[in-house]
């Protein structure tokens, strides 16, 4: 180190004059087309309405119920908002990978309401039709044959249904107005209507009030035996703003499982899913075959551009991450008073890139090594030194000279391995 300064000690003079940095020659037309911003990008539109509030759901959502005279007003308030924010971030002319409708429950609008916003996002973009997948979030209950032929008509390519338990008793358990019945008539509709234009995917939760192992089994199993291409399981969290916190965790009066025997369903699941060839691309979601991938998901945890459009919506637009107001009240107020209706941001450090990149990119279960050390002119293996051969040694991940995987252990271990890793970068700055 000492030599390398040596050696560049410079002689003392006038010349030459330094008028930037770097230098012109680093310059190069890649930077500015990533300026002008050409690069492809995702849309995600939120819809903050249920028809119901499910006793473990922690997401900010209005029972439609109390708010449906606002629907309309707040479908207009997203046209507004799309039309406003791709004019002020120039986002029109951008390719675009893959759309996002979540929620709350974006499939309880009504047909009309879903086409004018689609209007708009087709208006806004240019090159909104030519997009690689079109995901919709949609619940039982709110799934009817002639809904699914509008999304069918809208372009909607991956449907993803919450269902969450199979069992009667645990679905009544968790504040969800369907049965067992209506969920599978809802699959059917939805695979009769969108055979060969889109993939389904089922939410399942781990972990519910309630749930035994035969429970969880009846409930795996009969996902499974739907057909369905993509079934995914999260792990129920308690939230304090939860019912489910409320009786299960402060007053003890409904049964929520352990750690452990939640930790044990999922390995269920894993074996279950395995042997029906249901293959894992993230560690909550296992596809048949290999057959489907959420683009968006992956495109935004490999860390592409995206939009959020909507009351609480975040998106990432290149080192800045920026958020809607989460205010239902405030946020046709902005966008009526002629705002972009935002109101907090995040600038990255190119220290916070690395971090993301690890903590999101391990959730996809294998990571590049070769292209983090282009990226960043540093090994990840040197990095995290501290952990890494420990982690192999314990059965989370495998490691080549190119990429880290995550074994089984691993995936059933969900954040932990990212985690890690990250807090270990995060601990050398
Ligand atoms: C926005 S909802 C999707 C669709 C629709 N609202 C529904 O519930 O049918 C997305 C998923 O979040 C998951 N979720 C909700 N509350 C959760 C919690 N406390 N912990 C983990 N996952 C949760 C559920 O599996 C749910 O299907
Ligand atoms: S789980 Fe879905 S339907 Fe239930 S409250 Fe949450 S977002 Fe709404």
């Amino acid at each position: 180190m000492i030599a390398t300064i040596e050696r560049l000690q410079l002689e003392p003079k006038r010349l030459p004059l330094i008028t930037n940095y770097p230098s012109f020659r680093k310059w190069n037309k890649k930077a500015l087309e990533d300026k002008v911003g050409q690069d492809p990008m995702c849309i995600y539109v939120h819809i903050p309405f249920c028809t119901q509030r499910c006793s473990f759901c922690y997401y900010k959502t209005v029972d439609l119920k109390e708010y449906r005279p606002e629907v309309d007003t707040y479908v207009e308030m997203l046209c507004e908002e799309i039309n406003r924010a791709t004019d002020r971030f120039q986002l029109g002319d951008r390719p675009i990978k893959a759309v996002y409708f979540g929620g709350g429950t974006p499939s309880l609008l009504t047909e009309i309401q879903t086409t004018k916003i689609v209007d708009a996002l087709r208006r806004n973009f240019k090159h909104f039709d030519s997009k690689d997948q079109f995901s919709f979030e949609a619940e039982p209950l709110t799934i009817s044959r002639s809904k699914m032929e509008t999304l069918k008509s809208l372009g909607v390519t991956r449907l993803s249904m919450g269902m969450q338990s199979f069992v009667d008793d645990i679905i009544k358990l968790s504040g969800r107005g369907h049965d067992e019945k209506q969920a599978y008539r809802a699959i059917e509709i939805a695979q009769e209507v969108g055979a060969g234009q889109w993939n389904i995917n089922i939410d399942l939760l781990s972990g519910l009030a309630g749930e035994t192992p035969e429970t969880w089994n009846q409930s795996v199993k009969r996902a499974i035996a739907t057909g369905v291409e993509s079934i995914t399981v999260y792990k129920m969290e308690a939230f304090a703003n939860t019912e489910v916190f409320d009786q299960g965790v402060r007053k003890d009066e409904v049964a929520l499982p352990t750690d452990d025997q939640e930790m044990a369903f999922m390995a269920h699941a894993m074996d279950c899913f395995e042997e029906a060839n249901y293959l894992p691309w993230s560690f909550f979601t296992y596809t048949k075959n290999g057959c489907d991938e959420s683009q968006y998901i992956s495109s935004i945890w490999r860390g592409m551009d995206f939009y959020g459009f909507g009351v609480s919506a975040f998106g990432s637009l290149g080192d800045h991450l920026i958020q809607n107001t989460s205010d239902l009240e405030k946020y046709p107020a902005m966008v009526g008073a002629g705002e972009l209706p935002l109101t907090r941001g995040y600038r990255f450090t190119t220290w916070d890139q690395m971090v993301r990149e690890v903590l999101m990119g391990v959730k996809l279960l294998s990571f590049d090594l070769k292209g983090f050390k282009e990226r960043h002119g540093v090994k990840l293996q040197s990095l995290c030194s501290a952990v890494l051969p420990q982690l192999e040694a314990d059965g989370f991940v495998k490691v080549s000279s190119d990429e880290l995987t995550l074994t089984n252990k691993g995936i059933l271990y969900g954040d932990y391995v990212g985690q890690l890793l990250s807090d270990t970068i995060k601990n050398l700055h």
